[in-house]
Parts: C-alpha cells; sequence; structure tokens
C-alpha cells in the first residue's frame, strides 16, 4: 500500500459530525450581524507580503516569526492571511470605497499563522471578523461590543468575561514605549530570553508575557492609562457609560496592549477559563490610523474578530450544539422494475416537496440491509417501492420509529400522502 498522506500539522478537517455546532454558530452570527446592518465581504487568503508588514508591524509576533510567506511563480512575495483586518482595509481603498462613505463589514474564513500548536490554537484556524469603517466611536465601539455580548446571548454561551482598555493615540503609545523600555532595561537581568527580544523592538508584548518568572516585573511596570491624552481619556470615559448603560459588565485591564501594531485607542478581549491558556474567543479595538498608513484616506475604523474554534469548543460544553439533521423519508428499492424507476420517482417527489430531505438507498441490498441502512438514518418514515407495489401503482410507507402498521398510497397522489404519514407522526418528523 501507499504511504498515507497527512494532514499539515496545526491544520484540521472538519468533519459532517462537528458541522452542526460550526452551522449553527455561523446562521446565529449572520442573522445577528445583518440585523446591525453589517454586510457580507469575501478578501482574498493570498495578499502581498507587504500589506501585513505595513498594517501589523514588523516586530509583532505574527509578522515576525508567523507568516506563511512564499514566493510565487511570478517572484512575488505573497502570505497566507493571519487575519481578516488588513486585507479588507487594502479591498477599501483598492475597490475606492471610502470618500467619505462608511461601511459595517463581516468577513468569514480560514486564517494562517505558524504558532506552536496545541489545543485552541491551531495554524489554520477560522474567523468571522466585524469590521465598521468610518465611524470616530465610541457610540461605535459600545455598539459593537454590544453585539458581541448579544451574539453570546443567543448563542447560549456563558461565563465570558469583556476586558477593555484605552491605547490613546499613536503618540501616547510612543511616549509609553520609550517609558516601558526604560522600565525593563533597568531589570534587564530579570528579563526571559521572549522579553529580551522584545525589549527593542515590541515593548508592549512584555505586557503579555504569560511566564509566571516575569509576572512580579510587570505588575511594576508604568500603566499606559497614566500617559494617555485627554481626548483619549474622555473616549474611553463615554465607552464605559455607554457599556454601563446597556447592562454590559466589563472589567479594565490595563495591560491589555493587543499583539498587533494597528490598534489606538478602544481595545477589547472577550476572555474564557474553560479553553486553558488559549483563554481569548474574540478580540479587536480601534485602528484609526491604518486605513491612512495604508495609501487610504484617513479614515477612524474599529472591529474585531472571534476564533470560531474556541467558539464552537464552548458550544459544545454548554451542549449547545443542535443534533444534525437526518432525512424524513428513506426510500427502499427492490425488484429490477423498481431499481429502474426509483430515481425518476423520487427526483418527482423532490420536485414536488423541495423542503422534504429524502435519502434513496443506493447500491441495492436485500431487504433486511436496506431497513438498517433505513434505521440508522434517523428517518422517521420509509418508504418502500417494489416490482409487486408498483405493478399496482402503489408505494408503502412504513413508521421506523412508531410501533404502528404498513400502509400504502397511490404513486399519482405520492406527495400528499407522505406528507400524510410524516404529519401522523407528529411534528419533529415534519419538514420545518
Ligand atoms: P487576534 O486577537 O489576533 O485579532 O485574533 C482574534 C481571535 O482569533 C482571537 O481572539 C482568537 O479567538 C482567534 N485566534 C487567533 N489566533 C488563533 C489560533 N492560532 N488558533 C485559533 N484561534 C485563534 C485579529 O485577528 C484582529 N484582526 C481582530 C480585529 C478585527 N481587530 C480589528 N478588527
Amino acid at each position: 500500500m501507499a504511504e498515507e498522506i497527512q494532514a499539515v500539522r496545526g491544520m484540521n478537517d472538519l468533519l459532517p459530525a462537528d458541522i452542526s455546532a460550526w452551522q449553527f454558530l455561523e446562521a446565529c452570527t449572520r442573522e445577528l450581524l445583518g440585523s446591525y446592518g453589517y454586510e457580507e465581504i469575501r478578501v482574498p487568503v493570498v495578499e502581498h507580503t507587504e500589506l501585513f508588514k505595513r498594517a501589523i508591524g514588523e516586530h509583532t509576533d505574527v509578522v515576525g516569526k508567523e507568516m506563511y510567506t512564499f514566493t510565487d511563480r511570478g517572484g512575488d512575495s505573497l502570505t497566507l492571511r493571519p487575519e481578516a483586518t488588513a486585507g479588507i482595509a487594502r479591498a477599501l481603498i483598492s475597490n475606492r470605497l471610502l470618500r467619505g462613505q462608511r461601511h459595517k463589514l463581516w468577513c468569514s474564513g480560514p486564517m494562517f499563522r505558524h504558532e506552536a500548536p496545541q489545543a485552541g490554537r491551531y495554524r489554520q484556524f477560522w474567523q468571522v471578523d466585524v469590521e465598521a469603517v468610518g465611524w470616530p466611536g465610541p457610540d461605535v465601539d459600545a455598539e459593537l461590543i454590544a453585539l458581541s455580548a448579544r451574539l453570546w446571548q443567543r448563542l447560549g454561551i456563558e461565563g465570558l468575561r469583556l476586558q477593555i482598555n484605552s491605547l490613546g493615540t499613536p503618540e501616547c503609545r510612543r511616549e509609553y514605549r520609550t517609558r516601558l523600555i526604560d522600565y525593563f532595561s533597568a531589570h534587564e537581568g530579570s528579563l526571559d530570553a521572549d522579553s529580551q527580544r522584545r525589549l527593542t523592538g515590541n515593548p508592549l508584548r512584555i505586557l503579555d508575557s504569560k511566564n509566571p518568572e516575569m509576572q512580579e516585573l510587570i505588575r511594576g511596570a508604568p500603566l499606559l492609562t497614566e500617559s494617555l491624552d485627554a481626548e483619549s481619556r474622555e473616549h474611553f470615559a463615554q465607552l464605559r457609560a455607554m457599556l454601563d448603560g446597556v447592562g454590559v459588565a466589563f472589567e479594565i485591564n490595563p495591560r491589555l496592549v493587543r499583539g498587533l501594531d494597528y490598534y489606538n485607542r478602544t481595545v477589547f478581549e472577550w476572555i474564557t477559563q474553560s479553553t486553558g491558556a488559549q483563554n481569548a474567543v474574540c478580540s479587536g479595538g480601534r485602528y484609526d490610523g491604518l486605513i491612512a498608513q495604508l495609501g487610504g484616506e484617513a479614515t477612524p475604523a474599529i472591529g474585531f474578530a472571534m476564533g470560531i474554534e474556541r467558539l464552537v469548543t464552548l458550544l459544545l460544553a454548554a451542549g449547545r450544539s443542535p443534533p444534525p439533521s437526518h432525512p424524513h423519508v428513506y426510500v427502499i428499492v427492490s425488484g429490477t422494475r423498481a431499481g429502474a424507476e426509483a430515481v425518476r420517482l423520487v427526483e418527482g417527489l423532490r420536485s414536488e416537496r423541495p423542503r422534504l430531505r429524502i435519502e434513496l438507498n443506493l447500491g441495492g441490498g436485500n431487504f433486511k440491509a436496506q431497513f438498517r441502512r433505513a434505521d440508522k438514518s434517523g428517518a422517521p418514515l420509509a418508504l418502500i417501492i417494489g416490482d409487486d407495489e408498483f405493478a399496482r401503482g402503489v408505494v408503502a410507507m412504513k413508521p421506523l420509529r412508531q410501533e404502528s402498521g404498513q400502509s400504502e398510497c397511490p404513486i399519482v397522489q405520492l406527495a400528499s400522502g407522505v406528507d400524510a404519514a410524516l404529519a401522523a407522526l407528529g411534528p419533529a418528523a415534519k419538514p420545518a
């Protein structure tokens, strides 16, 4: 036998048995976003490497260590998108969609980061990404956060905590960066290798370190809040008041700095205790400078992305995944004539009753085997098309989950006969 080819490490197959939780989450999200006026956008999975370098920042972990970058046959450096915000900003600029216009957009799809895979952290993972472009806030910030809170409620996910912070203006961040470098340089001997590497490039990321030995040093570090300008302070105060107004509870985490460089002012994260170290299920913030930095006209914006794998894990743990859908009808076929006519008959029924889920027994098999398959399919009703029935112009119908007997229905009234048989089996058996 030829050697098996394995999936790429950190990239998962999504199998039919798991798909109903994903579809439930996607359907809830799509409906909620639509009700807030968000429109779907789909952008390429591959972009010029330069886009991510400029948007996310050269010194971030994502750009510095995690991108899937390659040279294509034309000699261009391309990268599999590690996130969607940069691509959406690029699309708005390339398609000349800015010009003073505002956009509420969402996008869903796989992202790619070469991280060390573990539970909840993958190299290909799915995000639903939501962006509001053109509003300086803080009303839009509050509405976006309220939208995410409402989504958890609709999904039935409990126990998520919201952390918020303000990063102020780029000037505040620059000033804060200098203060941090001074502070950590004075304690250079106590820094771990990661933090030493970050010291000059991206000292804010030292605050995110999960290393327990670094925590005391981090607790003593200066806070960004102390460097905030008056306008950012006011923006943040208004956001907090609006969140209080809509009853969305939050914690202020002055050390929340986020791993991508484009943020300013509001940043936030929804976190859970239940997925171990990978506890952020939804994160985002304001990026008022990004579009100008990518060559578009200066446009304020805010957005967030949620990690679908992490949310699906929570949905499953909460028992909120709907059961997989089964067919309404399983069609058993026996005999040569019936075999030849069954496809036509079933296709006719599908045309007449488009909402009916019908599974036709394919590939033959004796009665016993076909009944076994019918049973396994979960269908409440079997139709039996045999040569004998066919000769008499009827189809037999047999309930599979109830002890009622077999009946017959004329082929010419098959659709209404199936309706009646399913109705007699109760509301759960009927198509929606
Ligand atoms: P991010 O924090 O890098 O932000 O990712 C957003 C979410 O994606 C995280 O909270 C997490 O749930 C999920 N996630 C990230 N990396 C992985 C991974 N390796 N495996 C599984 N899930 C993961 C962004 O991507 C920004 N673009 C969000 C944003 C939109 N900011 C403004 N607009």
